[in-house]
Parts: C-alpha cells; sequence; structure tokens
C-alpha cells in the first residue's frame, strides 16, 4: 500500500484482513468506535481536520501505527544540555547554559573579514559531528519522523547537520541561528555583522540547496534567534531573504516567551507597538513561519498572526521548566490560529514529542487554575470561573503532535495521517503485554518471570485483562509510554529506526 517510488500511501487493502483496521481518535466530537469505521468503510470520508487515526496492526492487538511525531521546535546544538537549567529563567539560561555549549559548534568569525570562511561539514569541530548525530538519533528514537531545527550560527556545523539528518533519513528544516546585535549577544558567540548573518545564512541555504535539491528530506528554514539577538538591518534583510526565494523559504524565530524578554523587546524596539509587530514590520510574519512559544501574546497579537496565517509551536515543557508561563492553546485554537509541538529541547528537557503531548494536557489542565484565565473566563455555567474548555483531550495532544504540526510545518498534504497520497511518515507502536494466558513473546505479566521483558521491553501498557478499548490503550501509551514503545519508524517509506 506505499509506493516504492515516492514512499507515499497509495490506499489501503481493506478487505484481506479483518485484523487490520482503523481506529478514529476524534480530536473535538468525542470517540468512534473503530468497528463502525472498519464496518462502514468511512475511511475516505472522514474529515481530516479534526481527526488523528491509528492502524491497528498486530493480530494480539497490541501493536498499531500511528503518524510520525512533528517537532516543530528543538535547539539541536543545546541537547548535550538536556535536563540542566536549575531554577533559571530565560535571559539567565541563555547566558548561563546555552550560549555557552552553542559556542563550541565552531569558531567566531574572521574580525577582520567578519565572514565566516568555511562552509565545508568537514570543517565542523568533532564535537559537532557527535552531537548532532546523536541528537537524531534520540528524536527518531522517539518516534520524530520530522523536526524544525535550529542549529548555531556556525555554517559547518550547521551544514554538517543538514546533511546528517539527509544521511540518516530524518525529514528536517534547518536553520542557522542569526544573532548579531551586539546590544544582546555575548562577545564569544555572535554574528560579526548583519551583512555576515546574512552571507553566512545564504551558505547554509546553498549548501542544502545542493544537497537536496527538490527539498524531498531537507529544506532550509530562515532563522532570526529572535527579535532581542537582532539588528533591524539583520532583520529587514531575513526577511527578504526569505521572500526573494520561489517558493518563499520558511522562517522561524521565538515569540513572546517570558516577561523580561518582553521589557527587552519594548526596550529595543520602542517604535513597535507590540513583539509581533517587530516581526511583521521585516515581513517575518508569512504562512510559512513558526513561532515558538507565544505565551504572553495580547489579543492584538494573535489577530495579527492570524491574519499573516503565521503558526504557533507550543512548548509545554518548556515553559513550565523555565518557568515562562502557561500557553493559552485553546484561545489560539479557537481564533483559528495553527498550532503544533515543540519540545524545545533544552528549554525542554526531554526530545520527545510524546513527553511534550503530555505536557500539553497537563499544562492547559493547570491554566483553568490560574487566576488570569478565571478572571477572564467566568462566564461559565456554574458561575466558579473555568469551564474546563481550556483542558486539552489525549486525542487533541495527539493532534498537535501530528497534523497540527504538519500544518505548522507547511506539509499539511503530506505528513501527519493516513491520507492516500501522504507520506508514509509512521511509527509502530507496540504495547506491553496482551490477554492473561495467552502465549506470546509480548506476552507478560509483571512478575510472571519474563524479567527481561519488563526491563527493557514497552512499558506501562499492559493491558492485563485484555479488556481495554483503544480508546484507554491510547490514552496510557501517552501518559506512560516512552521511546520503548517505538518498535519501528519509516520517513518517506524508508525505515530509519527499528528496536528488537
Ligand atoms: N529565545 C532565544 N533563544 C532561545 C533558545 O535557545 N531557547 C528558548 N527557549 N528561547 C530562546
Ligand atoms: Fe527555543
Amino acid at each position: 500500500w506505499v509506493s516504492a517510488a515516492d514512499g507515499r500511501i497509495k490506499g489501503w487493502d481493506w478487505q484481506a484482513n479483518n485484523d487490520h483496521g482503523f481506529a478514529e481518535l476524534m480530536t473535538r466530537n468525542g470517540w468512534v468506535d473503530i468497528d463502525d469505521i472498519g464496518a462502514q468503510g468511512q475511511v475516505d470520508s472522514h474529515d481530516s481536520k479534526t481527526r488523528v487515526r491509528i492502524v491497528i496492526a498486530s493480530e494480539e492487538q497490541n501493536e498499531f501505527f500511528f503518524p510520525g511525531f512533528i517537532d516543530t521546535h528543538i535547539h539541536a546544538p543545546q541537547y548535550p544540555n538536556v535536563g540542566l537549567f536549575g531554577s533559571s529563567t530565560l535571559l539567565d539560561w541563555l547566558e548561563t547554559y546555552t550560549f555557552p555549549v552553542e559556542s563550541r559548534f565552531g569558531s567566531p568569525p574572521d574580525p577582520k573579514t567578519g565572514h565566516q570562511t568555511q562552509t565545508d561539514p568537514k570543517d565542523a569541530p568533532l564535537l559537532a559531528q557527535q552531537i548532532y548525530d546523536q541528537v537524531i538519533s534520540r528524536t527518531l528514537s522517539h518516534g520524530t519522523t520530522c523536526a524544525s531545527y535550529y542549529a548555531t550560527n556556525h555554517v559547518p556545523a550547521t551544514n554538517a547537520l543538514s546533511s546528517l539528518c539527509h544521511t540518516r533519513g530524518q525529514r528536517a528544516f534547518i536553520g542557522r541561528a542569526c544573532m548579531d546585535n551586539p546590544k544582546f549577544c555575548v562577545d564569544y558567540y555572535h554574528d560579526f555583522s548583519a551583512e555576515d548573518s546574512i552571507v553566512a545564512t545564504r551558505q547554509t541555504i546553498e549548501y542544502i540547496h545542493t544537497l537536496d535539491p527538490e527539498g524531498n528530506l531537507v529544506k532550509p528554514i530562515v532563522t532570526p534567534r529572535f527579535a532581542p539577538s537582532c539588528t533591524r538591518l539583520a532583520l529587514q534583510n531575513l526577511g527578504e531573504l526569505a521572500a526573494s526565494y520561489s517558493p518563499p523559504l520558511h522562517v522561524q524565530t521565538h515569540i513572546s516567551e517570558n516577561v523580561n524578554e518582553l521589557a527587552l523587546v519594548k526596550e529595543l524596539f520602542p517604535e513597535a507597538d507590540s513583539y509581533a509587530a517587530v516581526y511583521d514590520k521585516y515581513k517575518l510574519l508569512t504562512p510559512r513561519t513558526i513561532l515558538a512559544h507565544a505565551v504572553h501574546l495580547s489579543a492584538d497579537e494573535r489577530a495579527l498572526i492570524r491574519a499573516r496565517e503565521a503558526k504557533i509551536s507550543h512548548c509545554p515543557a518548556s515553559n513550565s521548566a523555565l518557568g515562562s508561563g502557561i500557553c493559552p492553546v485553546r484561545t489560539l485554537l479557537d481564533e483559528g490560529i495553527t498550532v503544533g509541538l515543540g519540545t524545545d529541547v533544552s528549554g525542554g528537557y526531554s526530545p520527545s514529542i510524546l513527553e511534550a503531548a503530555r505536557q500539553a494536557c497537563l499544562a492547559s489542565r493547570l491554566l483553568g487554575q490560574s487566576a488570569a484565565w478565571q478572571r477572564d473566563h467566568s462566564q461559565s455555567v456554574d458561575g466558579k470561573g473555568s469551564d474546563g474548555r481550556e483542558k486539552l483531550s489525549v486525542p487533541e495532544s495527539l493532534y498537535l503532535a501530528t497534523r497540527g504540526g504538519a500544518a505548522v510545518v507547511d506539509m499539511a498534504n503530506d505528513l501527519g495521517g493516513f491520507d492516500k497520497g501522504m507520506l508514509w511518515d509512521v511509527q509502530l507502536i507496540r504495547l506491553g503485554g496482551v490477554k492473561l494466558g495467552k502465549k506470546s513473546p509480548l506476552d507478560f505479566v509483571p512478575g510472571d518471570g519474563n524479567a527481561d521483558l519488563v526491563k527493557t521491553g514497552p512499558v506501562g501498557n499492559v493491558d492485563l485483562f485484555g479488556t481495554e478499548s483503544w480508546e484507554e490503550k491510547i490514552q496510557k501509551w501517552v501518559w506512560s509510554g516512552d521511546d520503548r514503545n517505538v518498535k519501528a519508524l519509516w520517513v518517506g517509506g524508508r525505515l530509519v529506526h527499528s528496536r528488537v
């Protein structure tokens, strides 16, 4: 059912095996019984905008295919710092933990010319090659088939990341982080000038376009790190650079993550009405723009982002870890803004989008408890504040992790589901044991002597009595699963990760 030529889904062999069926996890209107779907053969009539679909893959009913996860915001060079943030918040976290590690991915520009002269990945430090290879292994093992990566500002290392993604078969957007503003950047890690930012960015774009001319797997993404790290000239030139390509290039940056950052943007760009307005002025809010965090946006900023059709990467693990705040995802969705999930490694402490999905659920539950939300949503039936609508369901969080992310990276027709013609970017998920009394390699009960499997096999998903619905199995996967549940992973039909 998957074409070897282009790795896309040709169709489904429905009649062949009744044990292979679809389960549709609806994100807004509740759940659909899988037997209904199978019996009525509604495979092509579903509304792909609101549903997540699984394909049951085993007779034991403990394996299923699921669309690959899309990480819409991750910093590859920060991977060594995963779990290291102490009690810092954004701006001191950048100085204490982040810039020191990122600066080791290359040398500063030549102080005479201002330009980086080397572009070959072979000129990247060995450390960069090794860490980037690890990031790819780790994200693949967690089911990430597509990632929008920030690299550092070093051209050889950024090109090395592109080359590694291409070789390993991970779909990726790769961006060289631009940071030329001396008012913000530290002296040991910055672009020499706005011109250097553009020249070096162009070098990475050209490298990627040579590596993957059709952009089948790896694409460049223009990456002003965030407004405070860039001069006006750099922002302007980057906006123009993205627009100068046909089709225009993707753009990624951060927005409205932390209150001290908001104050800094006001101080550095006093002429702008808002943080979003800074990006808009320089044509950086486009339908191909990914804005990470969006925790503290005003209603006007949300309206502007909606009007420009820019997309948002929700990074809940990072927002909690750095104490940035809670992104009002329900409000964004209600207003028609496209949202996906990001790990934001290493502001986020985990490279797993499954963790991001569960943190999205948890953060949304806490949001209803916050004083500000209670004040703004006090019109509930019982008059006691929040009506619970802010809570994201498990299927909704999975929707954000797949179809939402696909829309964020502007690939909604290609990724995120099992529609005919979509790319086979898919994970095979294996749950824990099956029905008691049946013997199979995966049939174990904790304490039955199969210690090896208990130790190394899929966790937290033992359907002890074989009575769980798919809805319940999926809930257990999201709340307690991890990379051990990812048995195999394909990108464009190519197997890129597997575990026995
Ligand atoms: N804002 C500017 N740079 C960064 C970064 O590396 N991580 C996060 N979370 N926010 C940023
Ligand atoms: Fe980030």
